[in-house]
């Protein structure tokens, strides 16, 4: 990230109007790049993420053998090798946690050593999590006290059987990846369903792969195989397009609609929350696309907007919304709670103290939790006036920029360009549909 621009966000107050259509799922963009290499041929993917993050999945790709021509922006054809060159290079996963725990599954089985690194933040963020299952495979993995840099060894790995103690689609999607070029089946366990982008691309590739719910939880096994190359084509993400759900639920006159967004049920917890918010929305056109489903959504502003309890199950389906959620939670009336979230502390920055801090500055009464945060509504009025910091982290610089639709005066958000991590087209889409 070489420029760091400020920006400011204010009240719109003839709304939000208009269609868009936002930018490609970036969990979809990786695995789409990181399944389609093990193909061994070749793969159209169509309507890929072109954010930092997936750009750097991307290059290690290349790194390691695979040909990439783009036919325009967003549509590349993938030539993957029979069998992937050992890289001459440190792969460099920049800001993406999913590009290294992903990537770590994959390349623990192969034979040939490699080393992933990373940014100032991603070098913070936990690894043990998949340093130890993969650990249990066989898997040797030198780390800086489990974080970034990691140097994998390639070896020969085993199957198990792993309890996840924390549901999260990274892990799950590491072992996956190291299982599916393990003999034996491997089998992840999680107590709560995370987001099953993995299983359905999988299954898409016709991957001997088996999923479903025992009295131990939610199971996926997974046997070697050989991924079958077919196109892939990637639909909206639902994460980016939550800003502008929001903005338009928050902000008078509004009414949007949102093309072709990925509404996988395992993403889908925002949704749920606006039922029980009163967020004013619909969704049209639903389609299944490369085994994902889709839709056009549509919202509007919502003027009775009710503050609820957000906990358990819920909350791997909503991770990376929570930030722009509290910022509806803070323009609704009455309270709502956060709980069981304590995994927002490790992503991208501590998602908790740092998103507390920011929109108590701007006006929200917000309380911190160990594990969430509780939010008293103030009906769509904050006062704003103050400058905020991004902790290099995108999604907090769009749910400020959210939150400064509803300030009294105007917020001035410090280094947004954090956003080109995963949606670099965020302020044009935005003048898009505004005044
Ligand atoms: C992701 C999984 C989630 C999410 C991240 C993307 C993925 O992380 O927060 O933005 O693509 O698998 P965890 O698996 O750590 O919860």
């Amino acid at each position: 990230m070489n420029s760091l621009k400020d920006i400011v966000s204010k009240k719109q107050n003839k709304g939000l109007r208009g269609v868009i259509t936002i930018p490609p799922d970036k969990s979809i963009s990786h695995r789409s790049l990181i399944f389609a290499a093990q193909t061994g041929a070749r793969v159209k993917i169509s309507n890929f993420s072109y954010g930092a993050d997936c750009r750097a999945t991307l290059e290690v790709i290349k790194a390691l053998g695979c040909e990439v021509d783009f036919t325009d922006e967003r549509t590349l054809i993938l030539n993957a090798p029979k069998s992937f060159n050992a890289p001459d290079k440190v792969l460099d996963c920049g800001n993406s946690g999913t590009s290294m725990r992903l990537l770590s599954g994959m390349l623990a089985s192969r034979n040939f050593n490699s080393t992933l690194a990373g940014d100032e933040s991603l070098s913070k963020r936990p690894m043990k999590r998949i340093i130890e299952p993969l650990g249990l495979m066989g898997a040797k993995i030198k780390s800086n006290d489990f974080k970034a840099p990691l140097e994998i060894i390639g070896a020969k790995l085993n199957p198990i059987e792993y309890f996840s103690p924390i549901s999260s689609a990274q892990v799950k999607s590491c072992i996956l990846l190291a299982g599916v070029n393990t003999s034996g089946v491997t089998t992840v366990y999680e107590k709560t369903l995370s987001r099953n982008h993995s299983e359905k691309m999988f299954e898409y590739l016709e991957a001997d792969i088996q999923t479903g719910r025992d009295e131990k939880g939610f199971y996926t096994k997974i046997q070697k195989s050989k991924l079958v190359p077919k196109d892939i084509e990637i639909a909206g993400d639902i994460s980016s397009a939550a800003f502008f759900m929001v903005m338009a639920a928050i902000a008078p006159n509004s009414e949007i609609i949102i093309k072709n967004v990925g509404i996988n049920p395992t993403r889908t917890g925002i949704l749920d929350v606006f039922d029980k918010m009163s967020v004013n929305y619909e969704i049209l056109n639903k389609n299944i696309v490369s085994n994902e489903e889709t839709g056009d959504i549509k919202v509007s502003y919502s003027p009775n907007l009710k503050g609820c309890e957000i906990s358990g199950e819920i909350i791997p389906r909503l991770i990376d919304e929570l930030p722009v959620i509290a910022v509806l939670a803070s323009a609704a009336d009455g309270q709502t709670t956060v709980s069981d979230a304590q995994d927002l502390r490790n992503k991208e920055s501590d998602r908790i103290s740092s998103l507390v801090c920011g929109l108590k500055k701007i006006g929200v009464e917000i309380e911190e939790k160990s594990d969430g945060f509780i939010i008293s509504g103030t009906n769509k009025n904050l006062k704003g006036g103050v400058e905020v910091e991004t902790h290099l982290d995108h999604r907090l610089a769009m749910s400020y920029f959210t939150a400064g639709l509803i300030c009294r005066d105007e917020i001035l958000i410090k280094d947004f360009n954090w956003v080109n991590t995963s949606f670099p087209e965020f302020l044009e889409l935005f003048s898009k549909i505004s005044e």
